[in-house]
């Protein structure tokens, strides 16, 4: 189908791309206090754009930590609001809320990327940068399509609310309070979220389902003081043996989560799904050797890959920090130990049952001689997206369009906590469609965006809100 926008696009491409780079070098890090001015400043970077390309409204919204960027563009032909009749409603347009998240993750160990993070650099077909897949290369492919959208036909198909945030890799929780508060700028019909990927290079995807997640700290306090292990050693407790025996005992060597009533309650994929996934194109010893580079897959048995990481909890350990860690050697026993643990829930699950579970539990193995504390640092509910909806049907149908074969439809074992929010409080299903590719190593060194993918990511989202807004 020919759209002006389309080739609106296509002819500002190389501008676009420049744009991207102008936005990747802010180094928006939420997580790092010491970056705090930059995420400000690419949020302010956003809402100059977005008033730029003609988005009403557009400003800085002020949460307890990164601002979130709004914007809309409400004036699309025809009635607004839901009508209580679809079927009669002539000429009604939906409002789509935009939504993705200008924050990124941190860049260590940054003696391994081959470019500096935030000097992003071309090559082989890829944009290299942090951030560049996860998320402000699919943000700015949105705004671009918007951008598209407005000056070829001085209009928009539907109305539109742009909702990003800066605080999504560390849990969230300015945009939750924000729309857990219900406020009418976000009165929508749906969510079009950008910030997932597709499941093979060229092969166009809806994500349909995410993990949800609790991340926690456990620290373990021992002597009052930090001793001589010589003098003290065998008599007084060793926090980093006590967290080493408690780690243990939460997961076995077959992947299986070791905390009473964990699994209670999971829902599992319908057998429907199951086979959908059993013929999406996977092999397991590429993803071994190119994606994992593990001399063996671990988890659960009877279970594929595939409902390994989107259907089935895990628990991760992603650090052991505190005590002496400098180069040579230092007799000491450490007054305290720390490790951050995560776990990913999967529908049927919610996280205060299982930071619950997981608290109980930890308090009745924990070693004689320490102390034991819990600390939830943010959590997420997970997901799962109804697809029987016209929004879903306009996106499979522009996907095909765009890239010339059928969608397929995959869950994420990735967490965006906001998503089940906009289906709680706002009582809007979410459409994700995301450009990101499997070895795009987002959150790692070396992050890259295919430029492919920005360029058809783009004409996606345009021929999308076509579609959605017909
Ligand atoms: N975009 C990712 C989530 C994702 C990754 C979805 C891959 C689909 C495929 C998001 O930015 C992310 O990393 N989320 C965090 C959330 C957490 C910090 C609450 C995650 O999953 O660890
Ligand atoms: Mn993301
Ligand atoms: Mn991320």
């Amino acid at each position: 189908m020919y759209s002006p926008a389309v080739s609106y696009a296509r002819r500002n491409h190389p501008r676009f791309l420049d744009e991207l780079k102008n936005l990747l070098r802010i180094p928006s890090i939420s997580t790092l206090p010491e970056h705090k001015e930059d995420c400000r400043r690419a949020a302010g970077l956003l809402v100059a754009e977005l008033t730029r390309i003609g988005m009403e409204n557009a400003r800085l919204i002020e949460t307890s930590g990164h601002p979130l960027v709004y914007a809309d563009w409400l004036k699309a032909k025809g009635k607004t609001g839901v009508p209580a009749d679809r079927s009669s409603s002539v000429g009604w347009k939906p409002t789509v809320l935009v939504y993705g998240h200008y924050d990124v993750q941190p860049t260590d160990p940054v003696d391994e990327w081959l470019s500096p993070p935030f000097e992003p650099e071309e090559r082989d077909g890829n944009l290299y940068a942090r951030g560049s897949a996860d998320d402000k290369g699919q943000v700015w492919a949105q705004i671009k399509a918007l951008e598209s959208l407005l000056e070829s036909n001085q209009a928009l198909p539907l109305n539109v609310r742009v909702l990003l945030e800066g605080e999504e890799e560390v849990g969230g929780e300015g945009i939750a309070k924000f729309v857990a508060s219900k406020p009418p700028e976000l009165k929508s019909d749906f969510a079009l979220v950008s910030d997932t990927e597709l499941f093979a290079p060229g092969l166009p995807t809806l994500c349909v389902g995410l993990r949800g997640m609790i991340y926690t700290e456990l620290e373990v306090r021992g002597a009052k003081t930090d001793l001589h292990s010589g003098m003290y050693g065998g008599a007084a407790p060793n926090p980093f043996v006590a967290i080493a025996h408690i780690l243990a005992k939460l997961k076995d060597e077959n992947g299986y989560i070791l905390i009473p009533g964990f699994y209670e309650g999971i829902i599992p994929p319908s057998p429907e799904e199951l086979a959908a996934w059993r013929s999406l194109p996977f092999d397991e010893e590429h993803y071994r050797t190119t994606e994992v580079g593990s001399k063996e897959l671990v988890g659960e048995a009877g279970y594929s890959v595939m409902e390994r990481t989107w259907a089935r909890p895990t628990l991760d350990v992603h650090g052991i920090p505190g005590g002496f860690t400098g180069a040579g050697a230092k007799t000491v026993i450490p007054a305290k130990a720390l490790a951050k643990v995560s776990m990913r829930l999967v529908p049927g699950m919610t996280p205060a049952k299982a930071f619950a579970l997981y608290k109980d539990y930890v308090a009745k193995i924990a070693p004689a001689g320490v102390d034991v504390e819990v600390r939830l640092i943010h959590s997420g509910d997970p997901c799962l997206i109804p697809v029987n909806n016209p929004y879903i049907q306009a996106a499979t149908t522009a996907l095909a369009e765009v890239w010339g074969k059928e969608t397929v439809f995959i869950r994420s074992g990735g967490s965006i906590p906001i998503v089940g929010d906009f289906d709680r409080h706002l009582g809007i299903p979410s459409v994700m469609m995301g450009f990101g590719l499997p070895d795009d190593n987002i959150h790692a060194p070396n992050e890259k965006f295919h430029l492919k993918n920005f360029e058809l990511g783009i004409e996606s989202i345009i021929r999308f809100l076509e579609e959605a807004g017909r």
